[in-house]
């Protein structure tokens, strides 16, 4: 979400101190792959596969989620396309050698026997049509192997939110029952069977596996907020079943073959009274949230009526996409946020490490570590793995070194919380206490599993150092920071070490500025805002970009053009631009094969307003991306990116 929202994500008020100080960006260090250290780390369990995927299609599709791999040691050509140009056309643009083909758009049927209604133009698929069709703002997305192929697998993807002006006939006129369950609908997560034959990949439709997860699915609640009073509702007086997942953002695989997806901007569907209590505040909600207007034909969004339904938002849910009838979980251990995402690194003796960030202004950084190890036997031996362990919270202290912070109900600063319960659903009130680094909006990580870097995204944040929000500090090194950076950290002894080393990977920005703080350091092309980042199955690492419709290619951002996906040389530190999306879209989410041979990106939101809701009397006002048809709407999708003699993406 690219979120001019997010004047409205800026909900920390609280006094941690900033170190003034800046950080010395030329600081660099050369990382290198190994596949064998991958693999041992990734399979702490020898034999061990979720139902579907073979031992080594496993180990090659976690590498989706972040690592280097590089067979035998060798460094795999990196950067080895030439540079795409920087552009505002409404067009998606590759390399020379490249094709990328648009892909299950937004109200494709997903393919569930019985109920595949076809998509229509003019917006009059219905909300039950809705609910079988791909939703819209695709976001992240993996790919899960069947019986080990790169050939044929899952395409799982988030659809974070909808744009009420594009999704129905007349817009947000004659607001109903009807289009709140259709809005409800478009967004969540989707299941769809994908197929390669020859040279092009198709949907298996009908499949078994074809499913959507919609913010009506019934979800557990696993972890300490599980029947914790304050996620007691009227229709679930045990706390222990909540109804929907939204504003999906950023998604990651787990070592055991699962699904993790992150509940981001939770807070801007419900609608409070006039004046919020200080918990509501504290977590963004206000009286008309973003205007989705659900609760007025849906009164579990009216937190007026119904308190607790807002803390059963915000949490990492995971998904068994394997299992049709698997029932997906919201692991509370992990802490409550505005959750991009959550990423799994695995310690030497098994047990699962779980970075997550909180795309908000001034907010943190999580590390959950699991009490158990990985068990072989997939997502039912690992069923409450995410539910028991340590969550800290991260502190960037000067001079490159940083601890991570337990977060235990009743010691130190903590001593208020009567129990972990109550420390995650207010983990923004415990960070506080903590006195945690304020960030830059972290959004995705990515973790080098050869090095054991791990490397966060901190898209922007204009509010820094302005009037009285917090100033630069070490981590955060820029006031007014309009083009983001790259952060990354690395434990001392394992990913459960209490301190850490930590520098950053660049400063965004374009040398022609006046400003001194928006000309960065970038070696290579130019970017901004970085949001998606991920390494490839052979070590490449991949940072996608998101800046606002409002800004881009206007002001600092003028020469940026359109959002954009590079890859980064992270022996020498060169970026090098690899697409460039249509017009006022986001780029987010990359789910390479296990062969690296073809990639999906999610085009998210082209032809996106400034407003970020479209206004149905001129639909196609920026865009109508892919289909580009003369009285068509611009729609999310996903594409296929393949090079043409079938090569390694970015070889
Ligand atoms: Fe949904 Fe933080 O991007
Ligand atoms: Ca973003
Ligand atoms: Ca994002």
């Amino acid at each position: 979400m690219a979120k001019d929202f997010d004047r409205m994500e800026d909900s920390n008020r609280s006094g941690n101190p900033s170190i003034h100080e800046v950080s010395d960006p030329a600081r660099r260090v050369v990382l290198r792959g190994s596949g064998a250290a991958l693999l041992a780390g990734l399979a702490p369990a020898a034999g061990w596969a979720p139902a579907g995927l073979s031992a080594s299609a496993l180990a090659a599709s976690v590498a989706l989620g972040g690592c280097a791999a590089t067979g035998g040691g060798a460094a795999p050509p990196r950067l080895g396309f030439k540079s795409v140009p920087a552009g505002a056309a409404d067009r998606i643009t590759v390399p020379e050698g490249y094709t990328a083909t648009p892909f299950l758009p937004w109200g494709e049927p997903v393919g569930i026997a019985g109920q595949m209604p076809a998509f229509k133009d003019d917006a009059s698929n219905s909300a039950a049509d809705q609910a079988v069709q791909m939703g819209m703002h695709h976001d992240g997305v993996h790919f899960f192997p069947l019986e080990g192929s790169p050939a044929h697998g899952l395409l799982v993807m988030n659809h974070e939110y909808a744009d009420d002006g594009l999704l129905h006939v007349g817009g947000m006129s004659d607001w109903s029952a009807e289009k709140v369950r259709k809005s409800q609908a478009a967004h969540g997560v989707s299941v769809t069977e994908v197929r390669l034959e020859g040279s092009r990949w198709h949907a298996v439709r009908p499949s078994r596996y074809a499913r959507r997860f919609t913010a009506s699915t019934p979800f557990a609640i696993g972890g300490p907020a599980a029947g914790h009073p304050m996620m007691r509702t009227a229709t679930d007086p045990e706390g222990r079943r909540a109804l929907g997942t939204l504003n999906n953002c950023a998604s990651s695989l787990t070592p055991w073959g699962t699904y993790l997806s992150g509940e981001e901007n939770f807070h801007g569907y419900f609608a409070t009274a006039d004046q919020p209590t200080a918990h509501e505040r504290r977590w963004g909600l206000r009286k008309s949230g973003f205007g989705y207007r659900w609760h007025e034909h849906d009164e579990r969004f009216d937190a007026v009526r119904h308190p607790n339904e807002p803390n059963r938002f915000g949490w990492v849910v995971e998904i068994d996409p394997y299992d049709p009838t698997s029932t997906p979980v919201k692991r509370t251990a992990l802490g409550r946020a505005a959750h991009e995402g959550a990423w799994v690194a695995v310690t030497q003796d098994g047990r699962a490490v779980v970075y997550s960030g909180e795309d908000a202004r001034f907010e943190y950084i999580y590390r959950f570590v699991s009490r158990d190890k990985i068990k072989p036997g997939g997502f039912r031996a690992n069923a409450e793995l995410l539910d028991h362990g340590q969550l800290y919270v991260a502190r960037f202290d000067a001079g490159g070194r940083g601890r991570w912070m337990p977060m235990v109900a009743g010691q130190g600063p903590l001593i208020g919380f009567p129990n972990q319960g109550e420390v995650v659903i207010k983990a923004r009130q415990a960070s506080d206490l903590l006195g945690a680094t304020k960030m830059d909006r972290p959004e995705w990580l990515a973790i080098d599993k050869a090095t054991r870097w791990v490397y966060c995204t901190l898209t922007n944040n204009s509010s820094r150092g302005q009037g009285s929000n917090p100033a630069p500090d070490a981590a955060n090194p820029r006031a007014q920071n309009s083009f983001g950076h790259i952060i990354r950290w690395r434990e001392e002894g394992d990913y459960d070490g209490e301190l850490f080393e930590w520098n950053h990977l660049v400063l965004a920005g374009d040398p022609a500025n006046e400003r001194a703080e928006a000309k960065g350091n970038i070696k290579g092309d130019l970017f901004a805002c970085p949001d998606g980042i991920t390494f490839d199955p052979l070590g490449g690492l991949w940072v996608q970009t998101d800046m606002g419709p409002a800004a881009m290619n206007k002001g600092e951002l003028a020469r940026i053009g359109n959002n954009q996906m590079l890859a980064c040389d992270l022996a020498t530190g060169e970026f090098r631009r690899f697409l460039v999306g249509p017009v006022n879209c986001e780029i987010t989410g990359a789910a390479f094969t296990p062969d690296s041979r073809t990639v999906f990106v999610n085009i998210q939101h082209p032809g996106e307003t400034p407003s970020e809701r479209s206004d149905p009397r001129e639909p196609r006002r920026f865009s109508n991306w892919p289909d580009f048809k003369p009285d068509g709407r611009p729609r999310s999708a996903t594409v296929v990116i393949r090079k043409d003699d079938g090569g390694v993406i970015g070889s």
